[in-house]
């Protein structure tokens, strides 16, 4: 049985929509065994509990970056997680952290990368006047919002979007995008080649 765990912030929609797909049977033989957030008052704690998965804050508050993910890290390897899914988990991991679980720390990026890192990325394309955008789900690595693209899906930009819309039909991409990067992951059947992920050639 494949162990996830997911580190969020705030309002957890991608978390419950890959709680949802594992229940689904839509990602088979996984199973979430901890939720880690830095905020106290994130929704996806709740939901999480509400769920019955484990769900733990870890205040990130006033911490020195590489502390903080030392107590994070040591959970994720006392509980043998195999993948971590980060889920608008709103802090900067440390090269350490990173380093710790080469190819095993997921991100999900609401533009399509290398366009719009960083923050506020869908105000930032609506703002730019881009006609397509989307989400990008990739490798974690020590640059923000910066390693191999696992899966991306594009979102057209319509005449009558507003920021808000735009964010609300980019974010039912992000939900069934981070299901298909896990299966991917979690199948083993890619490489990656400097930047690139391609699917392993069936013999
Ligand atoms: C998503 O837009 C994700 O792409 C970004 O933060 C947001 C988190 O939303 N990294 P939610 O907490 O999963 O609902």
């Amino acid at each position: 049985m494949h162990s996830l765990s997911i580190l969020l912030s705030g309002r957890g929609s991608n978390f419950v929509a890959i709680a949802d797909s594992i229940e689904a049977g839509r990602i088979a033989d996984a199973r979430i065994s901890v939720v880690i957030s830095n905020r106290a008052d994130a929704l996806g704690v709740a939901a999480a509990r509400k769920r019955g998965i484990d769900a733990l804050v870890i205040p990130s508050k006033g911490k020195v970056r590489e502390q903080h993910d030392r107590e994070v890290a040591a959970i994720l390897q006392q509980r043998g997680v195999e993948l971590i899914c980060l889920a608008g988990y709103m802090r900067l991991l440390s090269p350490w952290f990173v380093q710790q679980f080469p190819r095993k720390i997921l991100n999900i990026h609401p533009s399509l990368l290398p366009a719009f890192p960083g923050l506020e990325a869908q105000e930032q394309a609506f703002a730019y006047g881009v006609k397509v955008s989307g989400c990008t789900v990739h490798f974690v690595d020590e640059e923000l919002d910066h390693g191999p693209i696992i899966v991306q899906k594009a979102v057209q930009v319509l005449d009558a979007d507003n920021e808000r819309t735009l964010a609300a039909r980019i974010l039912e991409q992000e939900h069934i995008a981070y299901t298909e990067a896990i299966n991917i992951v979690l199948s083993g059947e890619f490489e990656v080649t400097g930047r690139r992920l391609v699917g392993k050639p069936s013999l």
